[in-house]
């Protein structure tokens, strides 16, 4: 089987989280962190493998019982069970097993990659021909399944792969998105916060927020839609300063919105004490993930910093069209 056709990509929002669930714009980019899925027949029954997770029939039993994670762990086997509903595939036997390389509850778009890599597996395994505005709109049924309200950016880019200026579906309008164009790759500095954050959860806070006052955070989506629009044009110069001054400013506003935490707090002054131009929180927040561009020759030592002060990172690079590792 191949593979490749089966890898949902990760992702990292470089503008614009939680205002594009309210319609404004967002740019997202693929890394090179994916989940793939690799789907066999089998005589009877559905059999849902992944690492990490306990799954086959009682996912109650996985990890850990507070009620969060349990949602949590449940997750990939609603998801598959609608994709199979979805697919018509019902009566036959699979089963499906999934390679993550993309850590889950991070703010980095797992559950999208999840849902696209079991998607195209499947129809892989069964010879269904999907296009990948078919793969992109079931994966955001599966993304609904996920939280409530999502604005189905994670799935565009799990799905197509490539750096995207978002716009949310709004009535009868559907979601919109054109291909941003970079001139060169650009590294990011991926941190890991290690602490788990279900995006359902900070999506509700900043709801419950905003319906207290709709006008002042208004105000503070409006101007992180400028900061977007403003990236994509500082993505296509290439111009790196000036893309770090804008995501310092977003994060700024996201601070405003509440969504940040003492560990991404701390990572992102690591950063910036280290030479990066510009870091903000990526995804969810509220523990998660943070990203961090530098000049080319500061990368490394920007990732060293947060090393040496016990996070995780991940070196990705935005560029035109992401493959997914090998
Ligand atoms: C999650 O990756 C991004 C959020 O804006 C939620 C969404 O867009 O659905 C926080």
């Amino acid at each position: 089987p191949d593979l490749g056709r089966t890898a949902g990509f990760g992702k990292i929002i470089l503008f614009g989280e939680h205002s594009v669930v309210y319609g404004y714009h967002a740019i997202a980019a693929p890394i090179a962190l994916s989940i793939r899925a690799q789907v066999t027949r089998q005589e009877s029954g559905t059999e849902l493998v992944i690492p990490g997770l306990v799954t086959s029939g009682n996912a109650h039993s996985a990890e850990s019982a507070e009620s969060a994670e349990s949602a949590d762990s449940d997750l990939p086997v609603r998801i598959a069970a609608l994709i199979i509903e979805r697919l018509g595939i019902s009566a036959s036997g699979m089963r499906i097993e999934v390679f993550p390389s993309l850590p889950r509850a991070s703010g980095l778009g797992a559950s999208a990659a999840l849902a696209v890599a079991i998607i195209r597996g499947m129809a892989n395994c069964f010879n269904i021909r999907l296009t990948d505005n078919e793969v992109n709109a079931l994966a955001f049924e599966c993304e609904q399944i996920v939280h409530g309200t999502p604005s189905g950016i994670d799935n565009t880019v799990a799905t197509f792969g490539r750096p995207i200026l978002f716009r949310k579906a709004n009535g009868a309008r559907s979601a919109n998105f054109s291909a941003v164009t970079v001139p060169h790759p650009i590294p990011v500095i991926i941190g890991l916060t290690g602490v788990r954050s279900l995006t359902a959860r900070t999506v509700s806070l900043v709801r419950t927020a905003w319906a207290k006052s709709p006008s002042r955070y208004d105000g503070i989506f409006e101007q992180i839609d400028g900061l977007a629009l403003a990236g994509v044009g500082a993505l296509e110069r290439g111009d790196i300063a000036e893309l770090g001054d804008l995501m310092n400013i977003n994060h700024g506003l996201l601070n405003a919105l509440q969504v940040s935490s003492p560990e991404l707090e701390t990572l992102v002054a690591i950063a910036r004490r280290s030479g990066a131009l510009g870091a903000k929180l990526t995804g969810g927040g509220g523990g998660g993930a943070m990203i961090a561009i530098a000049e080319p020759d500061r990368t490394v030592a920007v990732a060293g910093a947060m090393q040496l002060a016990g996070y995780t990172t991940h070196l990705t690079e935005i560029r035109a069209a992401t493959e997914p590792p090998a």
